[in-house]
């Protein structure tokens, strides 16, 4: 049996970072929207990531705003940072930090503060709530993404589901960190209300993650999510069949496209 090689966060990010910033775009932009992002504002960005929303923030409130992006992970957040200076993007200030201890920013400082994809995966999401709260002016609005319940984010759920005909896989622990960790909205409210936040506005958009030319790279892509290893304790047969079923899934799904994704929910909070 041949193993594939096991990306790191990074290597995945740095080689699929063209086409998942283009693909989810719709998404950062409807961020910023409801959270009346413009000219002049200070914005906070929680688990930038690749600085999704944040660079897109900075080009809305220049020149005279300011964006903070906090993201704990060096490597990924050296990435926003090249983005920033090939798009000679200067008033984003992105810092290493784990957004579930105290932020080290100023209290009552920031005009709105957005966390896209990134509450479910702390390991205190609560914590984190409270800093951006503190963070906030008194008019100050939060808006989070977050992935909606399993069966409508096929990106994560379907190649797992096919995978089970071949190994029993784990339930995911709902109270985990994890994709599906607020796909119950009531647990949203919970702990938003626990933070001292209010919501006020929650919308839904199918939002895609990830769109192919080839059978051979959505795979990759898929494999790089998390499942080579498992993958890799299959036989050949069955790695074959997994792709097989997989890529064919995918294209009768997508009028015969290759893309995959999900619901997510995009909710909108302001302080109690
Ligand atoms: C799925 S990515 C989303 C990144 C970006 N917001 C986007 O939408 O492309 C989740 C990010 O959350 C970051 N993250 C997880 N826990 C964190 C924490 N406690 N503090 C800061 N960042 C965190 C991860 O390192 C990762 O970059």
């Amino acid at each position: 049996m041949t193993d594939r090689e096991v990306l790191t966060p990074e290597e995945l990010w740095r080689r699929y970072d063209d086409v998942e910033t283009r693909v989810a775009a719709p998404l950062s932009e409807r961020m910023l929207d409801l959270a009346g992002v413009g000219p002049g504002m200070r914005v906070l960005d929680l688990a930038t990531g690749r600085g999704e929303p944040a660079l897109r923030a900075a080009r809305r409130v220049a020149p005279d705003g300011l964006v903070v992006g906090v993201e704990v992970a060096h490597g990924i957040l050296e990435m926003a940072r090249e983005k920033a200076r090939r798009s000679g993007i200067s008033n984003l200030d992105l810092r290493v930090a784990d957004a579930t201890s105290p932020l080290g920013i100023a209290s009552n400082y920031f005009h709105a503060a957005t966390v896209r994809w990134g509450l479910m995966y702390m390991k205190e999401p609560v914590a984190s709530l409270m800093h951006v709260h503190r963070a906030l002016l008194p008019t100050g609005v939060l808006v989070v993404a977050l992935w909606a319940e399993p069966e409508r984010v096929p990106y994560y759920t379907l190649p797992r589901r096919l995978l089970q005909r071949f190994r029993a896989l784990p339930a995911p622990d709902p109270e985990a960190p994890g994709t599906f960790r607020y796909a119950d909205l009531e647990k949203v409210r919970h702990d938003f209300g626990r933070a001292g936040f209010r919501i006020d506005h929650v919308e839904e958009m199918d939002v895609t993650v990830f769109e192919s030319q080839s059978d051979a790279e959505l795979v990759d892509w898929v494999r790089a999510l998390g499942l080579t290893p498992l993958l890799n304790s299959l036989s050949e047969s069955e790695q074959r069949a997994w792709e097989r079923e997989l890529t064919s899934e995918v294209r009768r799904r997508g009028g015969g496209s290759l893309r995959l994704g999900g619901v997510s929910r995009i909710v909108r909070a302001c302080k109690l």
